[in-house]
């Protein structure tokens, strides 16, 4: 559960995410490639948008944290691409450190509102992850 003043503080900062979303997401893969090159095969066939997604499924995400199941859809279909394309447990710490940090460069918040948005991301990560896990167990069975 996320808590009752995680949820105000993200919802109260969806709007300046949203402004500069595109700016922080193409700075958060920026980050991501160069603290982390290893990931950068994982997005070898990604579409140019790709840091449009991010940011919308990340906007989309904090507008609805405490309305998650208006997301369903759209979460499964992130974890069926992230299966596709590889993408692993340990893979999430890197992507929650570089959009923490596009966060911090681009708007430079107070250190509270980057709690908030770590707790946030935990959970929609948390919930990601254990998709991810039963998709790649039902692809073994195959
Ligand atoms: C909470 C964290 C994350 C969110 C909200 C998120 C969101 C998304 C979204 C919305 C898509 C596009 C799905 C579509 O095509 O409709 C996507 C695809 C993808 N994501 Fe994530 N993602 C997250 C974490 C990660 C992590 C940790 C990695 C690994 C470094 C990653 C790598 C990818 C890759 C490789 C694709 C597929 C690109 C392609 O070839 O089309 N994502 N993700």
């Amino acid at each position: 559960m996320v808590r009752p003043e995680v949820i105000e503080t993200v919802k109260a900062t969806v709007p300046a995410i949203r402004e500069n979303g595109e700016k922080i997401t193409t700075r958060m893969y920026e980050i991501l490639f160069s603290k982390y090159p290893e990931t950068k095969e994982l997005f070898k066939n990604a579409p140019e948008d790709q840091y449009k997604r991010l940011a919308n499924a990340i906007l989309a995400y904090g507008a609805n944290i405490d309305n998650l199941e208006n997301l369903q859809t759209a979460v499964m279909r992130m974890a069926e691409k992230h299966v596709e394309t590889n993408v692993k447990p340990e893979h999430y710490p890197l992507v929650k450190n570089a959009l923490m940090q596009a966060i911090k460069d681009v708007l430079n918040p107070p250190e509270e509102v980057i709690k908030a948005w770590e707790e946030a991301y935990d959970l929609l990560a948390e919930t990601l992850i254990s998709i991810e896990e039963d998709l790649y167990k039902k692809q073994q069975l195959v």
